[in-house]
């Protein structure tokens, strides 16, 4: 008897485990989520308790008990109301915190079926940064990044990038020619898709085109410059001072 009782209980068990239904939902940061039960609660209904568990901590996220709406935690205030007719949970202006699974009791009853959310930050516009090479006709572009990362030219052609360090993936340019080819990063991860400002080929290679107003150029310059301020300082204006003092000398002395 007891034997058979077992087999029943490991029989419900395994049952429950399979009909019971965990759906996962990946949602961004600002945006909303509504779940519910497979099937609306059969009246009567006394009650239905939404229960949120993070990091093994369970609270209540929205109640509904003797025909009132509670929402005890703060971290669900003024976001979360329930369908009592279906009883559906909605979570409006979700942040990182309403990550974790979610549960509900229909009176006093926990139903089977439980949500994981995850709520993702959404990738930010990528911003494609130029790195000149060795030759002056070629140029890598870089979009430093962890999440998934596209590259692709102005026929839409994906094309393949290479591992960038620390992080990111870089792609090497050749001048084609064609001012108007551009090149554009796009960024990637489960909730959201980011695109960055075209950069036109037009924009790669001025330096190429007039090579005077190369960096280098412009750094050796400097040096001169500097250079020669430091050496008409040392060399000319202390015996100015000095042949200065000594003309004021004399003519002080004149005038006596
Ligand atoms: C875009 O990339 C594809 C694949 O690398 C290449 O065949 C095509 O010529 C490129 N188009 C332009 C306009 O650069």
């Amino acid at each position: 008897m007891s034997h058979q009782c077992l087999l029943v209980a490991i029989v419900v068990f395994i049952t429950t485990e399979a009909v019971s239904g965990n759906t996962e939902v990946v949602k961004a940061v600002g945006d909303e989520v509504s779940f519910g039960p497979d099937k609306p609660p059969p009246p009567p209904v006394s009650s239905i308790t939404w229960k949120h568990i993070k990091d093994g901590d369970t609270v209540k996220a929205i109640e509904w008990e003797d025909g009132e709406k509670l929402i005890p935690n703060p971290r669900f205030k003024d976001i979360t109301d329930l369908d009592t007719k279906t009883g559906q949970i909605t979570i409006t202006k979700l942040t990182v915190e309403h990550s974790g699974v979610y549960t509900i009791d229909i009176s006093l009853k926990e139903q089977a079926q439980r949500y994981t959310l995850t709520v993702m930050e959404p990738v930010p516009k990528p911003v494609i940064k130029i790195e000149p090479s060795d030759n002056p006709g070629v140029v890598y572009l870089i979009c430093e990044y962890s999440d998934k990362i596209i590259w692709r030219n102005s026929t839409g052609e994906t094309l393949t990038g290479s591992a960038h360090h620390p992080k990111g993936k870089f792609i090497t340019v050749r001048k084609e020619g064609n001012p108007e080819i551009f090149y554009t990063c796009t960024l990637q991860n489960t909730v959201s898709e980011e695109t960055s400002d075209r950069v036109y080929e037009r924009d790669l290679f001025k330096g190429f085109e007039k090579p005077i107003l190369t960096n280098k150029f412009v750094i050796w310059i400097s040096i001169v410059v500097i250079c020669l301020v430091f050496i008409l300082l040392f060399l000319f204006i202390p015996p100015l001072h000095g042949s200065c003092a000594a003309r004021c000398e004399r003519q002080k002395t004149s005038r006596k």
